[in-house]
C-alpha cells in the first residue's frame, strides 16, 4: 500500500488519490492500523482540496464495505429511511421514523451522534432513560421486521469506518465538506438494507451548507451515489437559517418530539415531519395522507413507545415527559433592545448549547442530556428589551460563555424581515 504520508502530501498538493490506495487506507484505518493523526491530516487535506467523482466513489464504497451490507429483502415491503445533513434543533427523525412505521412502511434507521455544532439522533435517543442505540445486526433486523423500525448507531458490523471518521471530523474542523458529508451519509444508508431514501439537506446559517448552490451540489452528489446503487432517493432542501422548533439539547428535543407525536408541538416541526413523511410514504407505496391520520389517532406515538421499550428504554416517557432528564437550573436570556428578530446566527446558537454540555468538544467527552435551550422567539417576532429570547437549562458548566455567544447570535432591528419558506427545493433520482 502507498505510504499514508505520501497520500496526505499528494492530496495536500492538489493531486488525485488512487482508487486502490483509498480502499486499502479505509480498510487499514478500520482495522486500527492507521493512527488518528494521519487520518485527521488527510481529512483536512480533503476538506481543503475536495474529491473528484473518481475518488469519491471508491471512498464511499470502502466506507460502506468496512462492515456488513445488510440484506432485508426477506422482510416484506419497501424499506425507506431518512437522513438529515445536520442542523440545530433538528429532531425530526424522532417523530418521523415511528410515524412512518405506524403507517406500514419499514424504517431501518442508522443514525449518527452530534457533529460540530449540530445535534445527533443517537445522543437525543440516549437521553431517554435506558434506551440503547447499540444493538446487534441480528436484533436490528428483528426490530425492523417485528416493530417496523429500528433506531441504532453504526456498530462493528455497519459502516464502522464512518463511525470512526465521523468522530474525528467532529473535533478536527473537517465537517462541512461535500465529499465527506456525502460519503458519510450514503455509506451508512446504503449499508442498512434500504430500498429508498429521503434526504433532508439543510441550508443556512445553522447548516454545513450555508448557500443554496452548495446545498444543491451536496444533494445531487448524494442522489447520484444512491441512484448508482439502484436506490430511489429524494432530497428536500430545507431552511436552517434559524433553529427548528423551540428545543435545542438532547432531552429537551425528545420532549418536543413526543409533543409532536401527541399531535401538538411547534408548527415548523410538525410541517417538516409531515412533508418528509409524505415523501417516505410515497416511496414506500403508501397513501401520504396516512401521516396526518397517524398523528391524529396517536398510532405514531404508540409506535414510538413500542420501539423505546424494545430498545431497553422507559416507554412511559411518552405519557409523562417529566421522566426525562432535566438540568438543575434554568435562567432566562433577555433581549438588550427592542425591535424585530431579523436574523439568527444559528451555528452560534448550536455552539451555545454545546458549551453547556449538549455536545462534545473532544471525542471522549460525555454529553449532559438535560441541558439546552428553549427558544421563546423566532425570526420575524417582535421583542421588547428585557423580554426573554430563550430559557437556558444548565448545570452551571459553560453558562457565561454560552450567554455571550447566544446574545451576540441574535440580530434585532426596526424592520420586520421577510420570512423564508421551510422547503426551498426538491431533487429526486431519475429512477
Ligand atoms: N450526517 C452524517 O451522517 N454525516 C455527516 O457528515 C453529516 C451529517
Amino acid at each position: 500500500m502507498t505510504r499514508v504520508v505520501d497520500m496526505i502530501e499528494r492530496k495536500r498538493d492538489g493531486g488525485l488519490l488512487d482508487a486502490d490506495d483509498i480502499r486499502n487506507l479505509i480498510a487499514a484505518y478500520t482495522r486500527d492500523e492507521v493512527p488518528d493523526y494521519q487520518m485527521s491530516a488527510l481529512l483536512m487535506a480533503i476538506y481543503l482540496k475536495g474529491m473528484t467523482p473518481a475518488e469519491l466513489a471508491p471512498w464511499t464504497d470502502a466506507m460502506l464495505r468496512s462492515g456488513d451490507v445488510l440484506d432485508l429483502s426477506h422482510i416484506p415491503g419497501i424499506k425507506v429511511d431518512k437522513h438529515s445533513t445536520g442542523g440545530v434543533g433538528d429532531k425530526i427523525s424522532l417523530p418521523l421514523a415511528p410515524l412512518v412505521a405506524a403507517c406500514g412502511v419499514k424504517v431501518p434507521m442508522v443514525s449518527g451522534r452530534g457533529l460540530g455544532h449540530t445535534g445527533g439522533t443517537l445522543d437525543k435517543l440516549e437521553s431517554i432513560p435506558g434506551f440503547s442505540t447499540q444493538q446487534t445486526t441480528e436484533r436490528f433486523i428483528e426490530l425492523v421486521k417485528d416493530i417496523g423500525l429500528g433506531l441504532i448507531g453504526q456498530t462493528a458490523q455497519i459502516a464502522p469506518a464512518d463511525k470512526r471518521i465521523y468522530a474525528l471530523r467532529d473535533v478536527t474542523g473537517t465537517v462541512s465538506s461535500i465529499p465527506l458529508i456525502s460519503s458519510s451519509i450514503m455509506s451508512k444508508k446504503l449499508a442498512e438494507g434500504i430500498d429508498a431514501l429521503v434526504l433532508d439537506v439543510k441550508v443556512g446559517s445553522g447548516a454545513f451548507m450555508t448557500t443554496i448552490e452548495d446545498a444543491r451540489i451536496l444533494a445531487k452528489t448524494m442522489v447520484g451515489i444512491g441512484e448508482k446503487m439502484g436506490k430511489k432517493v429524494v432530497a428536500l432542501l430545507t431552511n436552517m437559517d434559524e433553529p427548528l422548533g423551540q428545543a435545542i439539547g438532547n432531552a429537551l428535543e425528545v420532549r418536543e418530539s413526543i409533543e409532536v407525536l401527541q399531535n401538538k408541538g411547534p408548527a415548523d416541526i410538525r410541517a417538516l415531519t409531515l412533508e418528509l413523511a409524505h415523501e417516505m410514504l410515497r416511496l414506500g407505496g403508501k397513501d401520504p395522507a396516512l401521516a396526518e391520520k397517524a398523528l391524529a389517532d396517536g398510532s405514531g406515538l404508540k409506535k414510538f413507545a413500542e420501539i423505546i421499550e424494545a430498545q431497553g428504554g422507559d416507554p412511559k416517557v411518552c405519557e409523562d415527559l417529566d421522566r426525562l432528564p432535566k438540568a438543575q437550573f434554568t435562567e432566562p436570556l433577555c433581549a438588550e433592545k427592542s425591535g424585530y428578530i431579523q436574523a439568527v446566527d444559528t451555528k452560534e446558537v448550536g455552539i451555545g448549547a454545546l458549551v453547556l454540555g449538549a455536545g462534545r468538544e473532544k471525542k471522549e467527552d460525555a454529553i449532559d442530556p438535560g441541558v439546552g435551550l428553549m427558544l421563546k422567539k423566532r425570526v420575524g417576532d417582535k421583542i421588547e428589551a428585557g423580554e426573554p429570547l430563550m430559557i437556558i437549562h444548565h448545570n452551571k458548566t459553560g453558562l457565561d460563555a454560552a450567554k455571550k455567544r447566544l446574545l451576540a447570535a441574535y440580530k434585532i432591528g426596526a424592520e420586520k424581515p421577510v420570512q423564508k419558506p421551510l422547503i426551498l427545493d426538491r431533487i429526486a433520482s431519475e429512477n
